[in-house]
């Protein structure tokens, strides 16, 4: 039971919260949130320290069972995604993990997108089986596909949107109408969205997931995840078994995402914006097949992401080089991440520094060839993350790769 940290006026807007909620102020006063770099707790005597450890008392005993700096990140980020709760992982593959193992058994189903980050489906897709869980994956876009796959034992919906790499979106209330007709747990992957410009709970989602490794850290230094909801299914269910399980983010990872999230509506909203003039720009080169990104009209989804994403598109597009056959795509797309200066060739996004990067062959490398037609990631394909640099040099580090195609 960790204890409630401090107090604010309820109906803040979240830039508010992002920087005030959910501080653990020690005696000494101290204005910037203190990391409590500590594994364990001193307890005043016994009879508290017996009543802490059954959880009759509010405070700290050991840090796999709670911290103040871990509270700290998980109620600010709650607060922002507009859930009562939030539980803190290591990693986001440990928060989408959690929630497999908690919403889960053997004999159950699961609905996902067949255009989700590689690991995730992976995770479902694979490892899940082991313990008799099945997993049908479809069209990212296609509600009906959703709708069509519901089975007697269908216990999760699991969307990721926008996805990566291609920016495909899914309608939230659309998906936590299937779910909760079927008696499913809608859970959303917000990595790419962020609370900045889209709360999945406000659509009806029951559990949203964060990767804390990409927009929440900004600047990525650490790993974290996170899974925000309803205090009984995630403090109580997903809690319980986070203590028992040891899938807790460290104190100070949590310290450097607790600031992260501070500047979070700064970076993401200026991110944004830079990546639609990017987008834009992009989509006029005669070198550039086709751009996926929410913000462009030409988007199949732009009307769903103006509504769904407070009408910006993201801070992450992907586009086609142009080629014919897939060596000359592949040859292509490595020619022009080759000739950045400016970009990092690096697959992780969110930060603050531009990165780019070929999905076929990286985070969507362990999928079959026929995984990958199905995600729509083809050879030529290119993903950038947009950072913070200024626009001109971002434009003149691709054209030194496009503008030198064959
Ligand atoms: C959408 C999405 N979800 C989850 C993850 C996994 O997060 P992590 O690398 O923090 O485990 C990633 C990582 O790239 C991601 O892109």
């Amino acid at each position: 039971m960790s204890e409630p940290l401090s107090d604010l006026p309820e109906g803040l807007h979240p830039e508010t919260y992002a920087v005030r909620a959910a501080v653990a102020r020690s005696s000494f006063g101290e204005h910037s949130e203190a990391l409590y770099l500590t594994s364990s707790f001193v307890q005043h005597d016994c009879e508290s320290a017996a009543r802490r450890f059954a959880r009759q008392e509010p405070g700290y005993t050991y840090t796999r069972t709670a911290n103040p700096t871990v509270a700290s990140f998980e109620q600010r980020l709650a607060r922002m995604e507009g859930t009562e709760c939030a539980v803190a992982t290591t990693t986001g593959m440990a928060a989408i993990l959690l929630v497999a193992l908690t919403t889960l058994k053997a004999g159950d189903h699961v609905i996902a997108s067949q255009s989700m980050f590689g690991s995730t489906m992976k995770l479902l897709g694979s490892e899940m089986a082991r313990f008799g869980v099945e997993t049908s994956f479809v069209s990212q876009t296609d509600v009906s596909a959703w709708r069509a796959a519901v089975k007697p034992s269908t216990r999760l919906l699991f969307a990721e949107t926008p996805t990566n790499p291609l920016t495909d979106l899914c309608d939230i209330a659309q998906l936590a109408d299937i779910a909760h007709g079927a008696g499913a747990l809608l859970a959303v992957d917000n990595s790419f969205a962020s609370p900045v410009l889209q709360r999945p709970v406000e659509f009806g989602a029951d559990l949203v997931v964060h990767s804390g490794t990409k927009l929440i850290d900004g600047q990525g230094r650490v790993m974290a995840g996170a899974v925000c909801g309803t205090q009984k299914l995630v403090d109580g269910v997903m809690g319980t078994f986070l203590r028992s399980g040891g899938l807790n983010l460290s104190p100070f990872n949590a310290w450097v995402v607790l600031k992260g999230l501070e500047t979070l509506a700064l970076r993401v909203k200026a991110e944004s914006a830079a990546a639609l003039e990017l987008a834009t720009w992009l989509e006029s080169h005669p070198q550039v097949a086709a751009v996926h990104y929410p913000g462009l009209k030409s988007h199949p989804q732009h009307a769903l992401a103006m509504r769904q994403q407070s009408g910006m598109g993201g801070t992450v597009l992907a586009f086609d080089v142009a080629g014919h056959t897939p060596e000359q795509l592949r040859a292509n797309a490595f020619h022009v991440i080759d000739r950045t200066r400016v970009c990092s060739v690096t697959a992780n996004l969110g930060d603050v520094k531009t990165t780019i990067t070929h999905p076929a062959s990286t985070s969507h490398g362990r999928l079959t060839e026929e995984q990958r037609q199905a995600a729509g990631v083809k050879q030529g394909l290119i993903r950038i993350s947009v950072g913070l640099e200024h626009m001109d040099d971002l434009k003149a580090d691709l054209l030194r790769g496009l503008d030198t195609l064959a």
